[in-house]
């Protein structure tokens, strides 16, 4: 197969779990005769920093003309810290994901039995816990009309019935190919908006009549994954929701570091680590590739190369089982391993 991947490194940490990516990537490709090519393209405060826009035309154009784009994080401690900034690199994401029509954001939530005992919530709770959400990712407040003035500010949490109808039907094709349990994620007691995607889901769920599909409000849903994690198969939910409940999620794996997404729908799919740009950590080589590493994963799959993803996801377990591990993930008295390090070993179990 033939390739040609647009490349995003972005801010803070990004760079450097992009290289071990693209180099993970280029191992794969190799020992599968695939022809892959990159084209490099700058985002974020980066891109603000260069040209004033955290998603320029020439970065865009490049995602188009891609079969894919591996992105890796934006942000910076610069713009946080100003609640004036005009331009902020987040927007750069959100443009990226409205201007390429990525409706879906694919967010596995796993474990890695090797670190169960990082997550903060007890073994037996997390251990086998196995779920996906769906998250969409070009509505809603992200999008919604917004004002702010000294004294009042509003954000608006608009939804259409496409909207909620392509995404459900993410959701079910999902869940068909799991465990067959959808459950809609939504606040259908209090928001119009919410009431709307209810409404839709009762509408759809008799085309899948083979899929138990439940409903759950969102902070009861925040409660269930912490008690029960094991409740869930596939989740979807509105685009506010579901950036919430995915940081969550990641405590049930025990480190930000460790989850892959897929965004995808109208144009080129992105895929990328659900962590941010952890600008303290920049150039310190500690950062954890393997989110970045395992998104390349879902790239694979995503074109319906399994054996590649799977031999990326073995080459990471065989990577913690070896205590082959960054700082954060490392355990009492093992070896830490940095960024670089991490990667080489992955690439070399590919090679081997
Ligand atoms: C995410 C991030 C982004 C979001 C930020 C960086 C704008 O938190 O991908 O979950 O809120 O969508
Ligand atoms: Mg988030």
């Amino acid at each position: 197969m033939k390739l040609r991947i647009a490349v995003l490194p972005g801010d803070g940490i990004g760079p450097e779990i992009s290289a071990v990516g693209v180099d993970v990537m280029n191992a794969v490709c190799r020992k599968f005769g695939h022809e892959v090519s990159y084209d490099y393209a700058i985002c974020g405060a980066d891109a603000i920093d260069k040209v004033g826009d955290p998603f320029p035309e020439d970065t865009f154009q490049t995602c188009m003309a891609a079969d894919a784009v591996l992105f890796s994080a934006v942000g910076d401690p610069k713009f946080d810290n100003n609640p004036t900034a005009k331009v902020r690199p987040e927007q750069g994401l959100l443009a990226m994901r409205k201007k390429l029509g990525l409706y879906a954001n694919i967010r596995p939530v796993q474990t890695f039995k090797c670190l169960l005992h990082k997550s903060p919530l007890r073994r037996e709770l997390v251990e086998d816990a196995d779920f996906i959400c769906i998250r969409e990712l070009t509505g809603g407040m992200y999008f919604g009309e917004k004002y702010q003035d000294n004294d009042k500010a509003f954000d608006t949490n608009y939804y259409t019935r496409p909207e909620i109808e392509r995404i459900l039907k993410v959701g079910y094709e999902y869940a068909m190919k799991r465990g067959k349990h959808l459950t809609v994620v939504d606040k259908a007691n209090v928001l119009a908006s919410s009431r709307l995607w209810r409404q839709i889901a009762q509408e759809m769920a008799p085309r899948w009549p083979e899929v138990t599909t439940d409903y759950m409000y969102v902070d009861n849903a925040a409660m269930r994954m912490i008690q029960e994690p094991k409740f869930f198969d596939v989740m979807v939910t509105e685009n506010t929701f579901g950036d919430i409940l995915t940081d969550e999620g990641s405590c049930i794996s025990g480190s930000m570091g460790l989850l892959p997404s897929a965004s995808v729908g109208e144009h080129t799919p992105v895929f990328e680590p659900i962590h941010g740009s952890w600008p303290q950590a920049k150039g310190l080589d500690i950062a954890n590739p393997l989110a970045q590493i395992l998104s390349v994963a879902m790239l694979f799959e995503y074109f319906g190369l399994q054996a590649e993803g799977s031999l990326v996801r073995d080459a990471v377990d065989a990577s913690l089982d070896a205590n082959v591990r960054t700082p954060e993930i490392q355990i009492e008295g093992g070896a830490k391993f940095g960024t670089k390090a991490v990667g080489q070993w992955i690439v070399d179990f590919i090679k081997s």
